[in-house]
């Protein structure tokens, strides 16, 4: 009944989404298949891998992923499960080890994936044929993404893009210095919608609203990508001092990057608005450069500041249940204690994401109703979640193929 041709056919353009969208296990299912399966996913901050043999685990839909620094100090990932019966290989979060055991039968992989050690397995087997499954991995200035496709996107344009906007953060130098993870029980879009805009900024955060300014055009998508005056002054200021700054959205519209002004005289996100850390993580010349916003959707938004970065990981759980976990970036030589301290650090977002946890979950209960009723967006303060609606439904109307969209 809730056929994804149908639900996508009669959505009524610049309103919210019906409410199969947000609730539907099939819809969901669809989600997982068309996108997160098949897009580059921020993982983690490669600082996290510090040496040979840390790895992170990441799961994803059904997908276990292990990713590991290699002893070529490279990065890699790969698929959570052993090839002899399947079993998981690592269990916990993250951790370190020299081989990567299997705690079923012991069989010993390297950490390049290559099977090393398997016991009585028969003169006829072959090592070389068992090694992990490979997933894709990508490293972008201090940041690992992954792709569980078979084929994946061309990483590329993002990286190119990108990769100088973020080159001045100096993510390679730096230490997590703290990490959160929450659990919204609201759909992974609902959380997308509500990180693009600030319509409810004003209303819901008041330890943010001390320094991020709610202008929509910093949030949104302004008319046709141009930037007012007053964010171009800003971006030619930062752009003259040898930081990529102006606003770009992809031709798709999957990221953006764009170093926005903080609110008059802010320079990071703390109760006081001055900064939190020294010594700074990166090259920025001077503390008011603001934020470098940078989205790429389906899994991350983050924001690289003057002297600290945060990085943000949305990662779908359930039709009404997602995971948001932050991590505060920090330079590796900052000492906790003597160059920052942790609360001053934390405290804004901590509050912010446990506001942003609250008005989600209202969203998702008052959706869940059967009286909801989508509703239309404010054209001035939403345009961001539009665009990510809009570049939502068309990944899902992409995935669709032809014969089945002529057969509807
Ligand atoms: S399932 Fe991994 S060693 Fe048997
Ligand atoms: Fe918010």
């Amino acid at each position: 009944m809730n056929n994804i041709h149908t639900l996508l056919a009669r959505r009524n353009p610049g309103h919210a989404l019906e409410q199969a969208f947000y609730t539907d296990p099939e819809v969901f299912q669809t989600d997982l298949d068309a996108i997160h399966y098949r897009e580059w996913l921020f993982a983690i901050p490669s600082c996290e891998l510090e040496k040979a043999g840390s790895y992170v685990t990441y799961n994803v839909g059904a997908y276990r992923v292990i990713i590991v620094r290699g002893a070529d100090n490279q990065i890699r990932a790969f698929h959570n499960t052993c090839r002899h019966r399947g079993s998981v290989i690592c269990k916990a979060a993250k951790g370190h080890a020299p081989k990567l055991v299997c705690p079923y039968h012991q069989w010993t992989y390297e950490l390049d994936g290559s099977l090393l050690w398997a016991r009585d397995m028969g003169p006829d087997f072959d090592p070389k044929q068992h090694g992990l499954k490979t997933v894709h991995c990508q490293e972008l200035a201090g940041l690992v993404y992954i792709c569980l496709a078979d084929e994946a996107p061309d990483f590329a344009p993002f990286a190119e893009t990108v990769h100088p906007y973020l080159e001045a953060h100096d993510l390679g130098n730096a230490k997590v210095a703290f990490e959160s993870s929450i659990v919204e029980n609201g759909n992974w879009k609902l959380v997308w919608e509500n990180n693009r805009e600030c319509y409810h900024c004003g209303g819901n955060h008041p330890a943010l609203c001390r320094t991020y300014p709610d202008d929509p055009s910093v949030t949104g998508i302004g008319e046709g990508g141009e930037a007012p005056d007053h964010l171009q002054a800003h971006f030619d200021r930062c752009e003259a001092a040898g930081l990529p700054s102006n606003f770009h959205l992809s031709e798709e519209g999957q990221y953006r990057v764009a170093r926005m002004p903080l609110k008059e005289g802010a320079e990071s996100y703390t109760m006081d608005g001055k900064t939190a850390v020294r010594p700074w993580l990166g090259r920025v010349p001077f503390a008011d450069a603001g934020a470098l916003l940078q989205f790429h959707y389906p899994t991350t938004w983050n924001h690289f500041l003057a002297d600290h970065s945060i990085v943000f990981r949305v990662t779908p759980i359930s039709p009404t249940e997602t995971e948001v976990t932050t991590k505060w970036l920090v330079h590796k030589d900052a000492v906790e204690g003597r160059d920052y301290d942790l609360k001053r650090l934390t405290e804004v977002w901590m509050a912010t994401n446990d506001e942003d946890r609250r008005v989600v979950e209202d969203n998702q209960q008052g959706i869940n109703s059967p009286a909801y009723v989508p509703g239309p967006y404010s054209p001035t303060q939403e345009s961001g979640v539009l665009q990510f609606v809009e570049w939502y439904c068309a990944k899902l109307a992409s995935h669709m193929t032809p014969n089945t969209l002529a057969a509807e």
